[in-house]
């Protein structure tokens, strides 16, 4: 299997450090949940935190609905945030929006703890795959429709861990 680069690690830390200083501007150094949504968004809400100098929450949750390169289309909900989020500035962190399913049912679930405020933030997006209504607050790149590895995301459990961002020919 040949992996090629898309996005370098220079470029991803990069341009994480310009998101965590917009985020930190739109919230005026108001506290911040950050939520990191496990597993494929681990590298990218760690690196973010780091960028972000307002009093900040980081919590996780885990919701997927993928297996292999196909959606199944069926949402797991593994693991619960700790926090309570009323009257909290909340941001969902996570690697990636295709279609949009699962960001769509965890910001449904919880917009229903009556946050002060909810935002998304997602390391990439592939927006020609969507078929949820839902944009994301913050993006860091758009790409195109290819499936990508590394930084966490995953082909079947593996490459998570590659330094940068590539694709499968
Ligand atoms: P959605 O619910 O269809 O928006 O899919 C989002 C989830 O699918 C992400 O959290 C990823 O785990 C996974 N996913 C979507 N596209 C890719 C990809 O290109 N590589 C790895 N995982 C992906
Ligand atoms: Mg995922």
């Amino acid at each position: 299997m040949e992996i090629k680069e898309l996005i370098s690690e220079e470029n991803i830390k990069e341009k994480i450090k310009q998101i965590a200083n917009n985020i930190q501007n739109d919230f005026n150094n108001e506290e911040i949940v950050l939520i990191c949504v496990l597993k494929g968004a681990v590298f990218f809400a760690t690196e973010l935190a780091k960028n972000i100098s307002s009093p900040l929450i980081l919590d996780f949750t885990k919701v997927s609905s993928y297996k292999g390169t196909q959606s199944t289309g069926i949402i797991h909900f593994d693991l619960n945030i700790s926090t309570d989020i009323k009257d909290k500035n909340v941001i969902v962190v996570e690697d990636i929006i295709d279609t949009g399913r699962t960001l769509s049912y965890l910001k449904s679930y919880l917009e229903e703890k009556k946050p002060k405020s909810l935002k998304l933030c997602t390391l990439l997006d592939k927006k020609e795959r969507r078929e949820f209504d839902l944009e994301s607050d913050y993006v860091c790149f758009n790409i195109p429709d290819k499936f990508v590895i590394g930084y966490g995301l995953d082909y079947d459990e593996k490459y998570r861990n590659l330094p940068y961002i590539g694709y499968i020919e």
